[in-house]
């Protein structure tokens, strides 16, 4: 039996995979990844890391044809679906383009699981489906979104309620992150953003190896602690391996289930800076500039749920997550 990861070469997808590979009753990985947004050299350190190999298939799930020669050669029975355009920016001038690669190219993957019977998905959700909710923020919340990006992950949400309701052999998790960050503590793999990186993380960490001058602090004059934004942020690994812990107790889910991926914490922008300076010993020289637009002074989860279904509950602080980045950037400045 092989697990399929779409969008596995990614930043969530590498470290996900590298978690199953650490598992004792390991399962033949299957990595589906156009290269949109990643590098083969990603698969060199994950074997690197666990001494195992993947099988790497380049392909866009857009490709119906394709995706069903995946199913054909490989014997699936779960799917581990990341593959998608992420950038909020992007996404509002590039509409059609988000709403074909996510959501056609969801539709189309599941479209060839349910062909060849195959039934078991976790799903890489956002917390941007929460809207203006106020936080902590719960399962039970109504979900909206007010960007071309958050509308493709509700929209497939949407879908995946949908397709449970209709046919009751599926199970399917659908993971709601909340901001992830840091890396694999090898140093090996990390986030590598084309661009300037439109998130917090990426941004202080180049700024910090010296490859942009300064960070824009959007905002300081919202209600927390030092007035700029708070964010729930996640180690990546932890994320990982709640994505581990979804796979194995799918078979507890009947149908569809939205679970928060999050800490339960909230930290905000100015703890964040000073926290990466006093780890990485750089000076990361800011400004404060007027907020940005569709920003919320607070987001952060109440990650009950995820404990009670799956048995998980991250275990990584601020410092580690920001360690862990730190290694990643200054061990690889210009990536990969
Ligand atoms: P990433 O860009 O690093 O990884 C996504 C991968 O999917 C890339 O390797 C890209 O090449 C691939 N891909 C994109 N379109 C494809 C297509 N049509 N066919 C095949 N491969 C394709 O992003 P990530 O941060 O690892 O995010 C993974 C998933 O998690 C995405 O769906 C993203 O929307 C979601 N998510 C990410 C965050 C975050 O902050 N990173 C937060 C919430 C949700
Ligand atoms: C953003 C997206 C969200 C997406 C998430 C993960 C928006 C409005 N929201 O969330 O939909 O799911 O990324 O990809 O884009 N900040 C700065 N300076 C910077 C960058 C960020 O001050 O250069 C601040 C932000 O105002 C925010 C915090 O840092 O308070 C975190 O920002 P970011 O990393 O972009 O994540 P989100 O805003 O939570």
């Amino acid at each position: 039996m092989s697990l399929l990861i779409t969008g596995g070469t990614g930043y969530i997808g590498s470290h996900t995979v590298v978690e199953l590979q650490a598992l004792a009753d390991d399962q033949d990985i299957v990595i589906v990844d156009d290269l949109s947004n990643s590098s083969t050299k990603v698969l060199d350190r994950i074997k690197k890391i666990t001494g195992k190999t993947v099988t790497f298939i380049k392909a866009d799930i857009c490709d119906y044809d394709a995706m069903n020669a995946v199913f054909e050669q490989h014997d699936i029975d779960a799917v581990i679906h990341f593959a998608g355009h992420k950038a909020v920016g992007e996404s509002s001038e590039k509409p059609l383009s988000y709403y074909y690669n996510n959501v056609s190219g969801t539709v189309i993957l599941l479209r060839v699981m349910a062909e060849h019977k195959v039934k078991n998905l976790v799903f890489s959700s956002s917390a941007t489906v929460y809207g203006d909710n106020v936080s902590p923020l719960n399962e039970k919340m109504t979900t909206s979104a007010t960007n071309p990006y958050g509308q493709t992950k509700l929209m497939i949400e949407h879908i995946l309620f949908d397709l449970a309701k209709s046919d009751s052999d599926w199970s399917i998790a659908c993971l709601r992150y909340f901001n992830p960050i840091g890396a694999h503590n090898s140093g090996l793999i990390g986030e590598n953003p084309n661009g300037i990186p439109n998130n917090l993380l990426p941004y202080v960490a180049q700024v910090a190896v010296g490859r942009l001058a300064q960070l824009q602090v959007f905002g300081d004059d919202y209600d927390t602690v030092d007035g700029t934004g708070v964010r729930d942020y996640i180690h990546v690994v932890d994320l990982a391996q709640g994505h581990v812990k979804a796979l194995q107790n799918l078979n507890k889910i009947s149908g569809c289930k939205a679970i928060n991926l999050g800490t339960g914490n909230g930290t905000s922008v100015l703890e964040i800076v000073n926290t990466f300076k006093e780890i990485s010993g750089q000076d990361i020289p800011y400004k404060i500039v007027p907020r940005r637009a569709g920003d919320l002074a607070a987001v952060y989860a109440n990650a009950d749920l995820a404990n009670e279904l799956l048995g998980w509950q991250a275990t990584r602080n601020l410092h580690t997550m920001i360690s862990d980045t730190w290694r990643w950037q200054s061990e690889n400045p210009q990536g990969f």
